[in-house]
């Protein structure tokens, strides 16, 4: 299995030549300028048809582009649905964007597929289609006449539930250096529409959706357009926007590495231990209650073998940093707790186990540096620990101040670990959490 990385740079030599061509032509005999004009047009436009034909299987391509999604993977992944749920209203083939470090968005560097499968995300969307980054990098490079676009933000109020549009003046400026936008070669300038619109109260509880097809008719009209890109981002959004759907399931690669681990250590507990948050002083007592915690599971049922998953930083890469983007500083207190943990028991995490040792291998070697940063940082194998604490016989969390206590990965978890209690009983809880003492 590989993975292309998306290249930066715009190939603009088939243009160059076609010019240079008509140029040469033009300076030999301007008798014929005008007409030549004429031709040029009309077999400029045959091929942007032909382009178009090539990436979407249309004369016209209409693309519905995420160039960027806030929060984190157990959030991004749910927001990123409800904008294929918009693609699939509008009849927009989705540009699946980017990811890294737990993050989708355009100016990352592993592709779409890295994290999320792809052919199982087209069997849930029968109706919409789908096309990598870097291919519709491809096409808006290709094509002669630059696309055109419109630029949509979608918002929400805390407490007006009424649906509003609002127009915006163009700031191309900050899409260029924000996101590099200037690399898609779209046509985007300020005859470019930006329209802002809240969808009322909706989309406010990462626990709730609904069907809110009042809102799907409203955004048809509203989102109507004949540009053939439209990028769309969202600001304040929590939630779904739509009906709540099971999250984009995750790339091959990674449901096979964690099969592989979880039948190597079943059966097992597994820890989630979230330091982010937690009350600094607490951190040696918390570990050393859960070190207790663990003595006393064990004992009663006899499963010895331990798996961790944590945001504290396990891989070495320059400085130590966490795995997590938001879990900003590091202290003594954490280092001690761990050391706690870690001379008691014998702990199992993705690092001890080699269990992602195969990217490596994989990777195209010249990308080492940017896996290695994506290791040290909360992206793959945030996904990775998430599927081993779902397969886990005993899940553990945290308790109050000792542990970031909430959070959408636990609650996918925990979901995820219901349907696997419904369906058959090869895992003993949901969710415990050790006692601080
Ligand atoms: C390219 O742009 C020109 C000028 O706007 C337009 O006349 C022509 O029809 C366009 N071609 C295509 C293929 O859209
Ligand atoms: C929402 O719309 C209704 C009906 O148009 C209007 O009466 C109300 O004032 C609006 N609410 C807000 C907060 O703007
Ligand atoms: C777009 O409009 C803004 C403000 O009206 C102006 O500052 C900017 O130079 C314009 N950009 C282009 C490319 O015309
Ligand atoms: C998983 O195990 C299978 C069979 O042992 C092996 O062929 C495969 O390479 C392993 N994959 C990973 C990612 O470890
Ligand atoms: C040990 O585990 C058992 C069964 O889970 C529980 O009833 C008991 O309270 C635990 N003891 C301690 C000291 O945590
Ligand atoms: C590592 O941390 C030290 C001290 O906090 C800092 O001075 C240095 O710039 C950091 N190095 C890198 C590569 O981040
Ligand atoms: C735990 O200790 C072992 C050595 O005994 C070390 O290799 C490993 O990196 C430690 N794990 C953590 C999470 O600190
Ligand atoms: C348990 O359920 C999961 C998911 O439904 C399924 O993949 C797995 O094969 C089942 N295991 C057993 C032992 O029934």
């Amino acid at each position: 299995m590989t993975f292309t990385i998306t290249s930066l740079r715009p190939t603009l030599c088939i243009f160059t030549l076609f010019i240079l061509f008509f140029f040469t032509l033009w300076s030999i005999n301007r008798y014929f300028y005008t007409k030549l004009e004429e031709i040029e047009e009309i077999t400029s436009e045959q091929s942007d048809i032909n382009i178009n034909r090539k990436y979407c299987t249309a004369d016209k391509c209409k693309f519905l582009f995420t160039y960027t999604v806030e929060e984190q993977e157990s959030q991004s992944n749910r927001h990123f649905e409800s904008l294929i749920q918009i693609a699939q209203q509008l009849g927009r083939t989705m540009v699946l964007t980017n990811v890294e470090k737990s993050r989708i968005s355009s100016r990352n560097h592993f592709p779409f597929n890295f994290y999320y499968n792809v052919d199982e995300l087209s069997k849930e969307f029968p109706q919409v289609k789908f096309i990598l980054q870097c291919e519709f990098q491809k096409w808006a490079e290709e094509r002669y006449n630059k696309s055109d676009t419109i630029h949509v933000v979608l918002e929400n109020s805390k407490s007006n539930p009424n649906y509003t549009v609002q127009y915006d003046t163009p700031y191309i400026d900050e899409l260029v250096k924000e996101y590099e936008m200037d690399r898609f070669n779209l046509k985007l300038d300020n005859s470019t529409i930006f329209k802002r619109i809240s969808i009322g109260t909706n989309g406010r509880s990462p626990r709730k959706g609904g069907k809110n097809n009042d809102l799907k008719n409203f955004l048809s009209e509203e989102l109507e357009s004949n540009a053939e890109v439209m990028l769309i981002t969202q600001k304040g959004i929590r939630g779904p926007i739509f009906e709540r759907l099971t999250p984009i399931p995750y790339a091959s690669h990674i449901t096979n590495a964690a099969s592989n681990l979880t039948n190597q250590l079943k059966p097992y507990i597994a820890i989630h231990w979230r330091m982010e948050s937690a009350k600094l002083n607490l951190m040696p007592k918390c570990a050393e209650s859960l070190v207790t915690y663990l003595r006393n599971l064990s004992l009663t049922t006899g499963i010895t073998t331990i798996y961790l998953a944590t945001d504290y930083p396990l891989a070495e890469y320059k400085n130590k940093t966490a795995q997590s983007e938001t879990f900003s500083h590091i202290y003594e207190e954490h280092h001690t707790a761990m050391k706690i943990l870690n001379s008691s028991l014998n702990i199992n995490t993705w690092v001890s186990t080699h269990a992602l040792d195969y990217l490596q291998l994989t990777l195209d070697p010249t990308k080492k540096e940017l896996l290695l940063k994506e290791l040290s940082g909360g992206g793959i194998q945030g996904i990775f620990d998430k599927l081993i604490l779902i397969q886990a016989d005993y899940f553990i969390g945290g308790p109050k101040n000792c542990c970031r206590y909430l959070s959408t990965y636990t609650l996918q978890v925990e979901e995820a670990r219901m349907q696997l209690l419904k369906n058959n009983g090869t895992i003993k809880n949901k969710i415990d959490r050790w006692k601080l003492y």
